[in-house]
């Protein structure tokens, strides 16, 4: 018989009683119905894919003409269908960012994590997609550790080196090297810029602070962070020192709808509130925010005190699965609140130096739900 490895039994008690975890007193559920499927283990060692070499032949990061048309998703089961990624493509994006939940691991074992990416990277349609697309992202905490992990889950270190393989990121790269896997890039030339910003919502969180009252899941924590004071410093000079005439903002979690229970900025109101007030400071010029995580999608938007168009937060979550919870409210919405399996897409043109934005909310066959064009 295999031996477990004894370290597994130790982390799945600790995941039982972990800080971020234990108090929600709901350990397996977000906001949808869990879906039976096959659970990949580390035993799940498939020769096939190990063996597709052109799978793994790492693709590095070409900034030099920035985007025309970017997709993006989050909350992506790897063991359900992946037959979206052709309808992705048929868009012809240059680039395609993860908002997180690439894969639903929620392990400790970071054999069966690496699986996962594993049975990602050879699917047949996602390899024809990483074939003429570039990607980039971040993980959610489905990809990270477990549901609504946060800072003190005891894996992260290797849940970083995986998702840094799996997005062929190169060994030399400072994000390699320092805590947390944020990370910025800036495409195409000076007048027609676009800066990417990636946010981790989860190496440096605090604990969620669970509502006794189960009316809904978290209450804010008012002293708790959300990015911790080394990728604050990042993040403002990211804003700071940008050319950028479109810079798009990605947060794994919502930033501006505020009234649901979930994961969202505003379970750390203050941490929320220093983010807009940092985004008003600096005064990118036209920035947009991406989000995933709550397996719907939705357009949110502000007019955000220092800045002279619109901010909107563009919602794409999940690609395999969707909430099953009712209806729910956010004042900043536009539009309808779309519970169908989506991915969300940009189409960026120019006028000049200044960017014409349509976000466009798509389905499993590129159907149209939704879209929203924003002149800056
Ligand atoms: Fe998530």
């Amino acid at each position: 018989m295999r031996k477990l490895n004894p370290i597994v039994p130790l982390l799945f008690a600790w995941i039982a009683t972990a800080p971020c975890f234990a108090q929600s007193g709901n350990t397996n559920t977000k906001q949808e119905a869990k879906p039976a499927t096959e659970t990949l283990t580390e035993k799940s060692v498939n020769v096939a894919e190990l063996l597709d070499a052109e799978a793994f032949k790492p693709k590095f990061l070409d900034t030099t003409t920035a985007p025309t048309t970017i997709a993006f998703g989050s909350c992506n089961r790897v063991t359900m269908s992946q037959s979206m990624w052709d309808h992705v493509a048929v868009n012809n994006p240059n680039l395609w960012i993860w908002l997180g939940d690439i894969i639903y691991a929620d392990t400790a074992d970071m054999k069966a994590l690496a699986a996962h990416y594993r049975r990602l990277k050879t699917n047949p349609e996602y390899k024809k997609l990483r074939d003429k697309t570039q990607i980039i992202g971040i993980y959610d905490d489905h990809d990270y550790g477990f549901n609504d992990a946060c800072k003190y889950y005891p894996m992260k270190r290797s849940a970083k080196k995986c998702l840094m393989d799996f997005l062929d990121i190169p060994l030399n790269s400072p994000v390699r090297k320092r805590d947390g896997a944020y990370q910025s890039y800036t495409f195409g030339k000076v007048g027609q810029k676009i800066k990417v910003i990636i946010m981790d919502l989860r190496w440096f969180r605090d604990s969620l602070v669970p509502d006794p009252s189960k009316e809904k899941r978290y209450n804010p924590s008012l002293d708790g962070e959300m990015l911790g004071e080394t990728q604050w410093a990042w993040l403002e000079e990211e804003l700071r020192n940008n050319t950028a005439n479109l810079t798009i903002l990605c947060s794994s979690i919502q930033v501006l709808s505020d009234e649901h229970g979930y994961e969202k900025w505003g379970n750390f109101p203050n941490e929320r509130k220093r983010l807009l007030k940092l985004i008003g400071a600096t005064k990118p010029k036209n920035l947009l925010i991406l989000s995933g995580d709550r397996h719907m999608a939705e357009i949110s938007k502000i007019q955000l005190e220092g800045l002279t168009y619109p901010l909107y937060d563009f919602t794409s979550s999940g690609m395999t699965h969707i909430r099953s919870a009712g209806p729910e409210t956010n004042k900043f919405r536009v539009g309808e609140m779309i519970v169908k399996k989506n991915f969300g897409l940009l189409r960026i043109r120019w006028e000049g130096e200044k960017p014409v934005v349509t976000m466009e909310v798509r389905g499993q066959q590129n159907e149209k739900f939704m879209e929203e064009t924003v002149r800056y």
